[in-house]
């Protein structure tokens, strides 16, 4: 792979010079008179705002630290391995927003990845997806934004340094790993796959969360849902490399992304949370159905299910484990007070709101993480599954007690080798966390 990149960017080296620069320079589109919010058809103004939310673009357009700024107004601010980059603002501010943007620069800006003065964005705008957006959708989310209110706000200047910060070289990196053009429907498929594979790929972009990245930030095209770090969380593989024992079928995919819970897996938290809840909880239920269905397929669900139900036996059997005899392991005894009052299932499934550890990813993935976050955080009644939560922990476990929680329930729920460095990888979760007021905890 790296091999690869090295021989292309050598080859960007030898067409250097005017041939790059004809494919890397873009013009600028002259600005317009903002249009009245009369111009759009309210039709295409509804579809735009669903659409919006299918695509998390409030999530990334809106400053949440240290202040929080007005919906869409931008400056938020993503911390990528070249940098902090804050997002724009895409409000119809004439100024500082995108009020002068025609629907053509708009949508150069969304295919692309090129603002309206020609200059190359960064794809920390996931414009590698939203180029597979139809030309109608584009246009609906155009009619959404330029119909919000306008706010006159300045994001604040990007950290990333010299020379990654010249836009032009961005040309570079779009040549290698951007393929523009709507997304073409696989005939092999279904009209319902299609959808899913639609959204999935585009709009809702999955993978540039669950797909691992090289080092120039793009996702690898050889990985397509590996699973991948993200905000100091793991978004987990979405095809057959996922470890959990019991197989993601199309039914627990869809309960998941659309009540955000799957029985027999577990809720969506952390970053997951708002692709449940603030995005996909927007979309029809057909859409996220056939995104579930697409999902299936890319894990072969159809030919691993077969040995579920005897893995859902064993890994039931382990949930009562630490309650019955006499308790001389002072791990169990760590787990049975804080955890299993909660946890423990005695039926052949789990129960409703109480989510299975022997079947959850947070003990089956490479590294325990996700475990550290949930437990050091709890869930709250706006993520997982709505209106149940969980304690935090932050200030009732030491990095001392976390490791031990940790390797005792991997040793004592999965199949697989143990963690290595717990405590330290414990204190490094805690330290990305502002502590919890000391109330909220258990
Ligand atoms: C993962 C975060 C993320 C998501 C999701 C996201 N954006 Fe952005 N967007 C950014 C960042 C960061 C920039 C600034 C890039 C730069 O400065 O090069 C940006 C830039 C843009 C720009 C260019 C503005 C300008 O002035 O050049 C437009 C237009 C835009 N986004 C529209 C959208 C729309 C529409 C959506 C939802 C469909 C969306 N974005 C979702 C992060 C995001
Ligand atoms: C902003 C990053 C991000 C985006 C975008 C995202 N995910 Fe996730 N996803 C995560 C993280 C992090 C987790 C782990 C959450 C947890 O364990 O509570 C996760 C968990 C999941 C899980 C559960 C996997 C398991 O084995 O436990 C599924 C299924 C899933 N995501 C599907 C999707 C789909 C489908 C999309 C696109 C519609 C998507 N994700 C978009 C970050 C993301
Ligand atoms: C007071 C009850 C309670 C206690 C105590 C509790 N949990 Fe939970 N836990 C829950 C509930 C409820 C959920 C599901 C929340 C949702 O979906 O909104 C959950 C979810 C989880 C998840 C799944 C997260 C995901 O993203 O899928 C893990 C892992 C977990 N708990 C671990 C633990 C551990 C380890 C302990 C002990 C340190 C513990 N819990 C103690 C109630 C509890």
């Amino acid at each position: 792979m790296i091999g690869r990149i090295v021989a292309a960017l050598t080859g960007i080296g030898v067409v250097a010079g005017a041939g790059f620069l004809a494919i890397a320079w873009h013009p600028a589109i002259a600005p317009v008179a903002p249009p009245t919010a009369g111009s759009f058809d309210t039709a295409s103004i509804e579809r735009g705002r669903v659409l919006a939310a299918g695509g998390y673009c409030a999530e990334c357009h809106t400053r949440r630290d240290g202040q929080q700024g007005a919906p869409l107004a931008g400056d938020y601010a993503m911390a990528t391995p070249f940098g902090t980059i804050h997002s724009s603002n895409i409000t119809p501010d004439p100024e500082t927003g995108i009020g002068r943007w025609s629907l053509a620069a708009f949508t150069r800006a969304m295919r692309h990845g090129v603002s309206r003065d020609g200059a190359n964005l960064f794809p920390a705008f996931p414009f590698d997806h939203f180029t597979h957006m139809t030309d109608g959708d584009i246009a609906d989310v155009y009619a959404f934004l330029m119909t919000r209110p306008p706010v006159h706000a300045q994001k604040r200047e990007n950290t990333v340094p010299f020379p990654a910060n010249i836009r032009l070289f961005q040309g570079g990196w779009k040549l290698l790993f951007l393929h523009p053009g709507v997304y073409r429907p696989d005939p092999a498929h279904d009209a319902q796959w299609n959808r899913g594979a639609y959204l999935a790929e585009g709009l809702s972009h999955c993978g540039a969360c669950h797909t691992p990245r090289n080092m120039l930030g793009a996702e690898k095209s050889d990985a397509a849902y590996d699973g991948a770090p993200v905000d100091n969380w793991i978004a987990p593989p979405l095809n057959a490399t996922n470890p959990t024992p019991v197989t993601w079928t199309e039914n627990e995919f869809f309960s998941y992304l659309r009540y955000g819970v799957a029985p027999l897996h577990g809720s969506a938290a952390g970053p997951m949370s708002p692709v449940v809840h603030g995005g996909l909880s927007e979309m029809p239920e057909s859409d996220v159905r056939a995104i579930a269905v697409y999902l299936a397929d890319l894990d072969h669900a159809a030919s691993r299910q077969g040995g579920d139900s005897a893995r859902l036996t064993a890994a039931m059997a382990s949930s009562t484990r630490d309650l019955t005899g006499p308790q001389t392991d002072p791990d169990a005894r760590l787990y049975a007070g804080a955890c299993a009052a909660c946890h423990a299932n005695t039926g052949a499934q789990p129960v409703p709101g109480r989510p299975d550890l022997a079947l959850n990813n947070a003990l089956w993935l490479s590294e325990p993480t996700n475990l550290y976050q949930v437990v050091l955080r709890g869930i709250g009644t706006a993520e997982g599954q709505a209106g149940i939560t969980m304690p935090s922990f932050y200030h009732s476990l030491t990095d001392a007690d976390l490791a031990r929680l940790a390797a005792y329930l991997r040793r004592t729920r999965t199949t697989l080798p143990p963690w290595t460095d717990l405590e330290k990888k414990a204190a490094a979760v805690r330290s990305t966390l502002p502590a919890p007021p000391v109330a909220a905890s258990h």
